[in-house]
């Protein structure tokens, strides 16, 4: 059942993210209207509909596969009364269910409303709502006293960030799918890589330093030897080897492929092969922050450092 559990975790930071990013990305980085606007695109309400789907989906499956995992029995997650108590007397029971109606309102949004700003707008303050209360399900909200408020706090602004960052490779990937297509769309996707690179640095800066604040309860001043000798310190440098590796593909999208695409952008055989370029890379990079995420997913259920 633990398996299930870490499983469905990472299903909810993977569409919670992509439907808080998606949907900001809708809004600052394509054009407002034209044939490149998101509501022209229809992809987008598309695929932010069936995230919403997932997440809805995920978030009910968790709670009851967490609530079987609490009471030690299958059936447990049937039964009325404990199901109940879950919802009202445990943290993660709430946030579940605040998850759960941040998802079906976001679908009914994406599938009943003509899409326009107001749709995205909508869609990415559920999606956020949504990618907050993912800190009431680990760690985040586990730390007591005054120092509580803080902890939970930068677990917020990580998650949020972590939503900008991926939900916008989610985003990228299939722009540079599309860019093959019109000179047009290569134009909106070059525009969107460039518009993203100033906020790009403001996301790892605000992952770096929120992650840091999150270590520093959860390894501890004092942890640093329990980094290789426990499970939770060592998926903790995978996680963090593979932020390197998705920083070093951001920059190398940012400072060699964004600008060879633009020196190509008149030429469609050379801007074919910087697309190209391009995508892999973006593919590499989101599969890498997936990656991330299911190791974000695994160490929530895992006693951390500062526990043992
Ligand atoms: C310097 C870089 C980073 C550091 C130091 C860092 C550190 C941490 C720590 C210590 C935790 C707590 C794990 C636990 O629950 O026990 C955490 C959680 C998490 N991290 Fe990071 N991280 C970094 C980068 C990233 C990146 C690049 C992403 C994704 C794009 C990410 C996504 C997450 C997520 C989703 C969680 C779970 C938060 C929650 O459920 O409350 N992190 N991180």
């Amino acid at each position: 059942m633990e398996t299930g559990v870490v499983l469905l975790r990472w299903a909810q930071y993977a569409a919670s993210f992509v439907l808080m990013g998606g949907a900001l990305f809708a809004i600052y980085a394509l054009p407002a209207s034209g044939p490149a606007s998101a509501g022209t695109l229809e992809w987008p309400r598309r695929l932010l509909g069936w995230v919403a789907a997932m997440l809805g989906l995920a978030s009910i499956a968790g709670l009851l596969l967490q609530t079987a995992v609490v009471a030690g029995s299958p059936g447990a997650a049937f039964d009325p009364s404990i199901l109940v108590s879950v919802l009202t007397e445990m943290a993660m029971g709430a946030a579940s269910l605040v998850r759960a109606l941040a998802a079906a309102l976001a679908f009914v949004l994406l599938l009943a409303v003509r899409p326009g700003r107001g749709v995205w707008v909508g869609a990415a303050s559920l999606g956020a709502v949504a990618t907050a209360s993912m800190a009431w399900m680990g760690h985040g909200a586990a730390t007591e006293g005054a120092a509580g408020g803080l902890h939970l706090l930068a677990d917020i602004v990580h998650l949020a960030a972590a939503a900008v960052w991926i939900g916008a490779l989610a985003f990228f990937v299939i722009l540079a799918g599309d860019a093959r297509l019109s000179e047009n769309r290569r134009a909106a996707f070059h525009a969107a890589l460039a518009g993203f690179s100033g906020l790009g640095s403001g996301v790892v800066a605000a992952l770096a330093a929120s992650g840091l604040v999150n270590g520093w309860f959860l390894v501890g001043p004092s942890g640093w030897t329990g980094l290789v000798e426990t499970s939770y310190g060592r998926l903790l440098i995978l996680k963090l080897v593979l932020f390197a590796a998705m920083v070093a593909l951001a920059a190398a999208n940012r400072f060699r492929l964004t600008p060879a695409l633009r020196a190509a952008l008149t030429d469609p055989a050379e801007a074919g092969a910087a697309i190209d370029a391009l995508r892999r890379s973006l593919l590499l990079e989101f599969g890498a922050g997936l990656a991330v995420l299911g190791l974000a997913a695994w160490l929530g259920r895992l006693a951390p450092i500062t526990a043992q």
